[in-house]
This record gives structure tokens, sequence and C-alpha cells, in this order.
């Protein structure tokens, strides 16, 4: 039977850069789940009869909002639910299912890289039929009618056991219960070569993959330990627990510092990657070498052709506005386009559904390409693995060669955490104030070439997005960003993005902060970031 429960509004159910994101206490509210749920699925428009994926990255409280999800599904007239086994489905591989299943939708639950818990966080997002997560104008109907939701609709039934592969009803509505991971490892033997990074395993080449005991141990496991013959215990963390085992699956190198350090000692294995909570994320870190995202994201654009799935070339390639220019500069001796977008996988979507690209990267961790709609950390871990079984040079080799043929934009992330909401509000409205009169003015840096606050034309559907950060581009090059963050669940974060260009013949073995030493010092001068938020410096450097 399905009961129609009345409720009220909750003021904070806007999604932000990626889905709902609050602490796992808020969702506990009575209603306010449904309420979310409710407000997605009254967003929707021919969803009746069609089929919904739900599975998340086994989060605390994953297992108990997966049956909500399911008997609203049934309440609002879907028509079947494919569910991850056990509620578990990687991002990437949720969207592949959204993509193969011909789904109208999908809900996955996750709060990705933040940590999970009793008192930590958790997270609802909904991806749209082509696999990607929901562009802004169905987040902003979702806000809409969070704000004004008077009832939803829930199926009053039994739990469903979503352990047991197989099928079962649920009221009206088919449940399919589905092996998570087969599909997505299918899909993965379908890109690369496989049979090329066995054989260079099985010569000795080894591996320290850390899953960070969030999602992907699953999917590494099969693929890395099983399909690809690596030594059993290559992948570390690989049972997913539901507080991460008091991991922050934040592929960093602040959280995945065991990782960083095993990576750097005499007796390093090749190649070291971790993923994040829902496997979308990727960190790179050959034998002491550390590969700064957006390094990895032109090194793989430069080098995908060595791939069966990108033999062909890229039709273009992607990155957000903060991510580093290095991409740029394969575009351009590639010969193709580079599309600079806003933070989040979503702008990415319209992109890759045009045909207009195939790679896409952030500076947070996360690349992928058209194979699915979400950036996909195992997926860039097997690119890695492909052009090294290729090149058949270390991964240092291979960044020395590439900054040697393209020049080297070293590259940094300040992340202030924690901050009172109004001081950064009042950070950002100071440095938005004074933008124009900083061209030519000089300051640590250098010389300001001009400053901006990013805005985004959609080059599909003309869609335009504003204040997308705050730019401070310098006359050598040089680059200063600011951004508040929209993933946090506690005050507010401070990003600042800085970066140097030097090339192919400039000094291309500094370390990163004797680089940027001068930017950091221009980002304090033209912010006050410690008079705003009383912070002297930043709490991660990524
Ligand atoms: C952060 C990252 C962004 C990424 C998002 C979701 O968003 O900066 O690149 O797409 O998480 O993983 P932010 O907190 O900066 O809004
Ligand atoms: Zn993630």
């Amino acid at each position: 039977m399905i009961s129609t429960v009345s409720t009220t509004p909750f003021s904070d159910q806007q999604p932000g850069t990626s889905g709902l994101r609050k602490k796992v206490r808020v969702f506990q509210q009575p209603h306010y789940a449904e309420n979310f749920v409710q407000s997605v699925f009254d967003s929707l428009d021919g969803h009746a009869g069609q089929t919904l994926v739900v599975g998340g990255d086994g989060r605390y409280l994953n297992r108990e909002v997966i049956q909500i999800v399911l008997k609203m599904a049934a309440a609002n007239g879907f028509g079947r639910a494919l569910v991850g086994q056990g509620g578990i489905l990687s991002t990437p591989a949720a969207s592949h299912l959204i993509r193969t299943s011909g789904a109208f939708g999908g809900l996955i639950l996750s709060a990705s890289h933040n940590p999970g818990g009793p008192d930590e966080d958790f997270g609802i997002k909904y991806n749209v039929g082509n696999g990607g997560p929901a562009p802004e104008k169905v987040t902003d109907a979702i806000a809409a009618h969070a704000l004004v939701i008077d009832r939803y609709k829930i199926l009053d039934a039994r739990d469903v056991d979503i352990d047991a592969i197989g099928t079962s009803r649920l009221g009206d509505m088919a449940i399919e219960v589905v092996d998570p991971v087969a599909a997505y490892a299918d899909l993965m033997e379908s890109l690369f070569d496989f049979p090329a990074i066995r054989a260079q395993i099985a010569g000795g080449f080894t591996l320290a993959l850390d899953s960070m005991s969030a999602v992907t141990g699953p999917y590494a496991v099969e693929i890395f330990e099983r399909r690809l013959g690596a030594p059993a215990g290559t992948v570390l963390n690989g049972t997913p627990l539901p507080d991460f085992g008091h991991h922050h699956p934040d592929p960093n190198l602040v959280h995945a510092r065991a990782l960083h350090d095993r990576m750097m000692a005499p007796d390093a294995p090749d190649f070291g990657a971790a993923s994040d909570g829902d496997g979308d994320r990727n960190l790179i870190i050959g034998r002491h070498c550390y590969v700064t995202p957006s390094d990895s994201l032109a090194v793989l654009a430069a080098n995908a052709h060595l791939a069966p799935g990108y033999a062909a070339g890229l039709k273009g390639i992607a990155r957000s506005m903060p991510t580093s220019g290095a991409a740029d500069r394969v575009a351009e001796k590639l010969g193709i386009p580079l599309y600079e977008t806003p933070t989040g996988w979503k702008f990415f979507g319209n992109l890759l559904d045009a045909g207009m690209a195939t790679i896409c990267g952030e500076e947070s961790a996360g690349t992928g390409s058209d194979h699915v709609r979400e950036k996909d950390g195992i997926w860039a871990v097997l690119l890695w693995l492909n052009i090294l079984a290729v090149r058949k040079q270390s991964v240092a080799a291979i960044m020395a060669d590439h900054w040697a043929t393209y020049g080297r934009n070293y590259y940094a992330r300040h992340d202030y955490e924690g901050i009172d909401k109004d001081c950064a509000d009042a950070l950002m409205v100071a440095l938005r104030g004074k933008l124009g009169a900083l061209p030519g003015t000089p300051n640590s840096g250098g010389t300001v070439k001009s400053a901006d606050d990013f805005a985004y034309v959609d080059p599909t559907d003309q869609s335009v997005s504003r204040q997308q950060g705050i730019r401070i581009l310098f006359d050598d090059g040089s680059r200063i960003i600011f951004r508040l963050s929209g993933t946090g669940t506690q005050g507010a974060t401070l990003r600042v993005y800085i970066e140097r260009y030097v090339g192919p013949k400039g000094e291309l073995a500094l370390a990163t902060g004797d680089a940027l030493a001068p930017l950091i010092a221009a980002a304090q001068e033209v912010a006050d970031i410690a008079g705003h938020t009383g912070m002297d410096r930043p709490s991660v450097i990524t």
C-alpha cells in the first residue's frame, strides 16, 4: 500500500557541487532523506514505468537509505530498480549501469571523499539518463521542490533483500539486485590492453593500490589481482567499511600519506595509486615520483592513443578552470580543442554527449573519459598502466620527458577549511570588489594582467554559469584562483589554486613550494586571507 506522508520543508536541501551532502545526523532527522528523494522524483518528467539505478559507496546509512529509496521509487511509479549487491556501486560503475540499462536515472548514495560513520558525512546525488550528474537546471528544480514540499509517497512494505543477486518485486516495481563489479570490469577490459599489462606485472612490475577501506576494494581485487594477475595483497584496505576504518578516503598527500611514504621508500613498488570513497577520484604516485592530478590529465591525454580504446585519438580535452593549463599544451600539440569548464563533473557531460571531448579532468584528483559520465579512478590507473606497459619507462622518466616536451606547470591547491561562512563570503566580496583595479598592478607574484570572476557559457546549450571562481592572471601566465568549496558539510572552505608555468628550457626540477613561493605571498597580499579567516596557513596543501 502506498502512504502519502505529510511533511514540511527543510531549508538546507540545495544540492552543491555534487549532490546533497550533510552530516549523517542531519540525514537521520525524521523525513529528511525522504523529503530530498521526493524532491528529486518531483523534478522528473516521464519516469513512470522507467528504470532507476540505486547504489552507494557503502558508507554508514547506505543500506537504510537504499531501502527508503526503493520504497519511494515504487510508490512514485518507477517500473524497475537496479540495485548493486549489498547496496554497493562505485560512482563510475553506477554511471555505466545507468547507460547500459537504459535507465531513466540513478540515485548514488555517497559523500565521495568525505569521511563516513555516525558522526561523519552522507550524501545523495541524482544522475540523469546519460549516466552523468544532473545538470544545473535539474538540481535547481530539485532545490525549488525541496523548499515547498508538503508530502512524500512511500510504499508500506518489508525491507528488500539487497544481498542476494536476483529479481523480486516491490509493489508494482521490479527489483534486480546485480553484481556491482562484473560489467564495469568488462568495460575496463574492453578499453585497455589487459594482456600487455598482465605481461608487465608477470615480469616483476610491482603495484600498491590503496582502496582506503571504501568502495573500490572489490573492483580493484577483481581487476588488478584476478584479471591482471597482481599478487594478493596488491590491493590495500580492500574491504569497504561503513566508517572506512576511520580513514578519510580522500586520495591526496595528506590522507594517503601511508601510500606516499611507501612510494618514496628505497624499496618502493613501481607504481602506486589510491581511490576515494566512491571510486571516482585517483591519486597517482610513481616510484619516488608524485604526479599532480593536473599533470596526470596532461600525460594521459598525450599518451591515450597507446591504449586500444583511444587508438583513434581524442576529439578534445576538457578541464575545470582551476585545473592547471598543462593539458592545454597537449591539446595544442594534438591540434584538438581544449574546453575550460567550471568546477564539478556535471559540466563535462554535455561536451562528452556532443562528442566534443574525449578526456576530462580536474585538479581535485578526477580524470575520466567518454566511457562513462563520471570521473573514474580505476580507469585512470589502468590507462597509466597501459601507457607504462607500452612505453616501458618509469613514471619518473615519463614525467621528465613530458616536461621537457611541454614545459611544466608548477601547481598547488591551498585549502583553508572550517572557516566561518560569513568570513569566507566577506573575503570573496572584498576580492570581487577590487578586481577592476588589479590589472597593471604589481605584487609579489609579478604584474597582474587581468582579473575576473569566471563565467562559463556551455557551448552545447548556451546555458550560463556565473561566479565560478575569481581569477588573477599574471603577465607570465601564472594564475591564482580563489573559490569557495561547494561540497563541505561544515562552515566554509576557501580553495586557493596557485600555478606557475615554466617552459621546456626553463627550470623543470624545482621543489613545488619554492617555485610557487612568490605567488603564495601574492595570494595573501591580494585577498588578505589571514585577516579574513584568522588562519596564517592552509589546513591542507595538495
Ligand atoms: C570538489 C572539487 C571538485 C569536484 C567535487 C566533487 O568540489 O574541488 O573538483 O568535482 O569536489 O568531487 P568543491 O568542494 O571544490 O566544490
Ligand atoms: Zn568521489
